[in-house]
């Protein structure tokens, strides 16, 4: 019934949202229900992929035979992710990872305080993507998502260059049915030779184009 067209290739996924904790009870984190990610991994498993997830907190269940290895930290993902890249052919990060974490996490819950200002001190991640665009292996094709609220095609445009990605799925998380939570998409695929815009559509359709733009390049080569 489906084709399998993935057959022999190893996909890597990263998804959902990461966790910066300030203590053990608070943290800061990004709006993502993981439902992206997750479609991706179900449609290249149904294309005869052998797949992992590198997962935030979700709360989603899939196949099986869906290796999913759970982290909470930007940290923690992009220890997973250095470790195991190496092995995959085609990487989608669609996670969205917290872009800066607290300076330091408090071993106990932080007590309120007689002021009524706090500050907290943020440095920044490490950049997961980028590290796997500059340290790409041969054949590896990677896949960025690029959020935005404004300037998306240029943000984009500039994200495919900077991360050494090979197609940056863009959306803006503004627009009504697309982003987060929500089952449905729309996006616009952006890569060195185009610009295709699609109309809105469920993430799973989304995952399929995104597969399918991925074999031309496979193709390719
Ligand atoms: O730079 P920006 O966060 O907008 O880029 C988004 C893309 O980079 C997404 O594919 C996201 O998963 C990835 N990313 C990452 N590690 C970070 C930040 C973003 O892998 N620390």
């Amino acid at each position: 019934l489906c084709s399998q067209d993935l057959a022999g290739k190893k996909v890597l996924i990263t998804a959902g949202p990461t966790r910066e904790y300030l203590d053990p009870i608070r943290f800061i984190s990004n709006r993502s229900s993981g439902k992206m990610g997750f479609a991706l991994a179900e449609e290249a498993y149904k294309r005869g992929a052998q797949v992992t997830i590198v997962s935030g907190p979700v709360n989603i269940n899939t196949y099986a035979d869906i290796e999913i290895i759970h982290v909470q930290t930007a940290s923690q993902m992009y220890q997973k992710v250095k470790d195991i890249y190496a092995q995959y052919d085609i990487l989608i990060f669609s996670a969205a990872v917290a872009d800066y974490r607290p300076k330091t996490t408090n071993e106990h819950k932080i007590k309120k305080e007689n002021k009524d200002e706090l500050a907290i001190e943020l440095v920044k991640n490490p950049d997961i993507l980028k590290f796997v665009g500059e340290n790409k292996k041969p054949g590896q094709i990677i896949v960025g998502f690029s959020a935005e609220t404004e300037n998306v095609l240029e943000n984009s445009q500039k994200k495919l260059e900077a991360k050494n990605a090979d197609l940056i799925v863009a959306n803006n998380v503004l627009e009504e049915g697309a982003g987060f939570d929500v089952d449905t998409n729309i996006v616009t695929l952006i890569s060195k030779e185009k610009v295709e815009n699609l109309p809105k559509m469920s993430k799973s359709e989304v995952a399929k184009r995104i597969f399918d733009h991925v074999l031309t390049y496979l193709c390719k080569m």
